[in-house]
Formats: C-alpha cells, sequence, structure tokens
C-alpha cells in the first residue's frame, strides 16, 4: 500500500497529528471488532504522545497493549520501554490491568522471554495456523540507522520469518522485537520520527533502491495502511512523497 506521508511544522504538530490518527484508529476498531489491539514503540518521540492518549476519554476496557520491542531489562529500569509507557500513559488511566501485555524480560535468558511473548500473542490473537495475527495498531519509531523496534542493521532479527517475536540486537545487547513479518500484518503501522538526525535514515528508507538489511525499515511493508508522521527537521527529504489528499488532514 502506498504510504501516507505526513510533514508537520514541528514536534508539538506532530504529536497532535500522531494522537489524532491514533485515536481515529482506535474508535474505528473497536467499532470494527469491539476491541483495539496496539503495539506501543519505545524511545523518546513517542512519549509525549502517550501523555496525550492518557487524556483521551476512551474505552480503556475495549483498549489492548503489547509491546513492539523492549529492552531486556525489569520494568523499573530507566530503559524499560513498559515503564515509559506506564508512567506517561497506562497508570493514568482506568484500563484494567488484563488488558496490558508486557513483554517478559526476567526469563531466564532473552530467547526464552521471545518465545513467551509469543505464546502470549498466540493466546491472545488465536491465529489460525497459515496466518499471521493481525494488531490493530503498530506505532514505530526509527533510529538514525533507519532500524525500527528492535530490528537493527545485520541482524539476524531481520530475517526471521517463522515467528512473532525474535531476540534483537543492539550493539550485543539483547532486545525483545516483534518480527518483520507481524509487524507487516499490522493493519495500521504508524511511524513517528522528528528531528534533523532522522533525515539520512528516511532518505535511505525512502529511496527507491537501498539495502534493506542496512536500513531495516524498508522491510516494514504492511498490506495494510502504512503511515508516516515526521517533522520538518526530519521529514525534508519526503517532501516530494507528501500525499496532497491527507495534507487536508489536520
Ligand atoms: C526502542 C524503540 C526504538 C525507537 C527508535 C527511535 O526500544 O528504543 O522501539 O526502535 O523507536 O530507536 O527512538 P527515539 O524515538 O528515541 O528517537
Amino acid at each position: 500500500m502506498t504510504p501516507i506521508v505526513e510533514i508537520l511544522p514541528d514536534k508539538t504538530a506532530l504529536i497532535e497529528r500522531a494522537l489524532e490518527v491514533v485515536v481515529i484508529q482506535m474508535r474505528a476498531a473497536i467499532a470494527d471488532r469491539g476491541l483495539c489491539t496496539i503495539a506501543l514503540a519505545g524511545g523518546g518521540t513517542p512519549k509525549p504522545l502517550y501523555a496525550a492518549i492518557a487524556q483521551q476519554d476512551l474505552p480503556w476496557d475495549k483498549i489492548h497493549i503489547f509491546w513492539g520491542d523492549e529492552r531486556y531489562v525489569p520494568s523499573d529500569h530507566p530503559d524499560s520501554n513498559e515503564g515509559m509507557a506506564r508512567a506517561a500513559w497506562l497508570s493514568h488511566v482506568p484500563i484494567p490491568a488484563e488488558n496490558i501485555y508486557p513483554v517478559p524480560t526476567t526469563a531466564e535468558s532473552p530467547a526464552v522471554s521471545a518465545a513467551q511473548y509469543e505464546q502470549t500473542l498466540r493466546a491472545f490473537f488465536k491465529p489460525t495456523s497459515d496466518k499471521n495475527p493481525s494488531l490493530d495498531i503498530i506505532l514505530l519509531g526509527i533510529g538514525d540507522d533507519a532500524h525500527t523496534a528492535s530490528l537493527f542493521p545485520h541482524t539476524e532479527a531481520l530475517n526471521v520469518r517463522d515467528r512473532l517475536v525474535t531476540v534483537g540486537d543492539k550493539d550485543g545487547q539483547p532486545r525483545i522485537t516483534l518480527t518483520v513479518p507481524l509487524i507487516n500484518q499490522g493493519r495500521a503501522v504508524i511511524f513517528l520520527a522528528a528531528g534533523a538526525n532522522k533525515q539520512g535514515a528516511l532518505t535511505q528508507i525512502f529511496a527507491p533502491e537501498a539495502d534493506a538489511q542496512t536500513y531495516p525499515a524498508r522491510l516494514i511493508q504492511p498490506q495494510g495502511e502504512l503511515w508516516w508522521l515526521v517533522d520538518a527537521a526530519a521529514g525534508k527529504p519526503l517532501a516530494s512523497y507528501v500525499n496532497l489528499d491527507t495534507k487536508s488532514g489536520h
């Protein structure tokens, strides 16, 4: 599907637009299927988005929270994506505890954690044998090396096709990450990128030809909607990709 590309004037406008898009997707999923499943991104970019979502009046009992990736640290560690999302959003809304599915990071090994999270997803979605489950919303960021989730350049995780969850590797540090096939099954995959330091990655991700092993976000080609919400500082290389028909979306 052709990506929906929107370049917002600044980070504040980016977060406002991301909130709008996410809430619309949440309400549509709930209207269509009675619930919404969303996988959260880590890092710094989505934190203000999570704080803004927490201010919304949403049917929290119908919203189910997963993570697109997680650092291999306890949830009370400052690097924990779960910890960040709980502090910014989940601790401030009456979402049932059982609707939150954090990545286990205290198993005996990252591989065991990945297998456990895979079981969690399979138990929830009950996928048929030949089809990966579809999350309604998958939020993603990109690194300045064009990684996304914990799919880092030239790592084995990029090529895992027979699982939903695998072990990522960031400079030798283990991560737990959804796999490319699972992300590409998402109904709405929404990338957020802000800051001039993301320009190089975006140039390579959108280039007609570039090596996906070097620029892993190129592997994200979902069947469903693909959104790129970027601020002007990051989005200079994308000016020619902006879909004019969506500019009116403000
Ligand atoms: C993580 C993220 C990672 C992040 C990018 C961008 O666990 O860190 O999932 O993929 O989205 O590294 O991070 P920033 O938003 O901080 O630039």
